[in-house]
């Protein structure tokens, strides 16, 4: 009894090794790990313990931090990061996009229009704005658009570029939109549904750490969607990721955040056109 007592509380997570692991995260990640997420991290990477065959933690952690294990690197942050995503998620958001946000750039005489979902998740942000921008162009609002989709998670990133989602998933894409640009499955039997070709076209994806000094993405983007994935960081993570995403928006350009999400503080070259919407300078 004592014994299994004893090798239950070895495969815990002990406090000395989550700090080497939070400190780990918050400077790879810029995901802040207070003491309270404990439980969580050591439920996150308990199938890691598994996968890995090592016996506990302790163990677990001089592998990640090993030359060898440089490996698990990978399999660590698509475990500690937080994935939660929907289509059409923040839909007032995308009212804007439609609305205001393409008229002014039209306006501008900007029909080709770049934007970049820089913290994508599996893919259902980036896709909900390809069905907003493939509709403008049907519209001929705009000419043609191309959007950058990407995360510091490699698991979310292929499960985005594989673009097959339950049909529960999808239930918040309206109707006339889910028509036109979700494919029906298949087999009868099947729930599952994919984006259209037409819209896969449109999306490329890339593994882009927003913690890096500077984000390689090509010509300024139009429009910047930075949304749940503020809230893990710190005040002064936060400024420095908004600040390079500002770099990389043209003058006029749109940066959208998360509703529960702010820049209050920050001094960023942008102003607030709609809730949780700015314009740059
Ligand atoms: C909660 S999801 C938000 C997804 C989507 N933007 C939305 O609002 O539905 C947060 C995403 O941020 C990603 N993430 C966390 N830290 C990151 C970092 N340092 N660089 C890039 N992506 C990061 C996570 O992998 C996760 O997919």
């Amino acid at each position: 009894m004592a014994g299994t007592a004893q090798a239950a509380q070895d495969e815990g997570l002990n406090i000395v090794t989550f700090h080497r692991l939070a400190a780990f995260i918050y400077e790879y990640s810029g995901i802040k790990m207070p003491p309270s997420k404990i439980t969580m991290l050591e439920g996150r990477l308990r199938r890691r313990l598994r996968a890995t065959g090592l016996s506990n933690f302790e163990e677990y952690c001089d592998h990640l931090f090993d030359k060898d294990g440089e490996g698990e690197l990978v399999n660590f942050i698509d475990a500690v990061t937080t994935n939660k995503t929907d289509f059409f998620r923040e839909p007032r958001h995308f009212d804007v996009m439609q609305g205001p946000v393409l008229s002014d750039l039209a306006d501008r005489g900007h029909r080709e229009i770049r934007a970049w979902s820089s913290a994508c998740s599996t893919g259902a942000e980036p896709y909900t704005m390809a069905m907003i921008l493939e509709e403008a162009v049907a519209r001929r609002d705009i000419d043609s658009y191309a959007i950058l989709a990407t995360d510091l998670s490699s698991d979310v990133l292929q499960q985005a570029h594989r673009a097959v989602y339950d049909a529960q998933f999808l239930d918040p894409v309206p109707q006339d939109l889910a028509s036109k640009y979700l494919m029906q499955p298949l087999a009868r039997h099947r729930t599952e549904m994919r984006v259209s070709p037409k819209l896969r076209r449109r999306v490329s994806f890339a593994r882009l750490n927003l913690m890096d000094e500077s984000y390689p993405v090509g010509d300024a983007m139009h429009m910047i969607f930075c949304r749940n994935v503020l809230i893990y960081f710190d005040k002064q993570t936060q400024r420095k990721v908004l600040s390079r995403l500002c770099e990389c928006l043209l003058p006029g350009g749109f940066l959208f955040i998360g509703h529960s999400e702010s820049i209050v503080g920050l001094d960023l070259p942008v102003r607030q056109v709609a809730n949780t919407v700015f314009v740059k300078d």
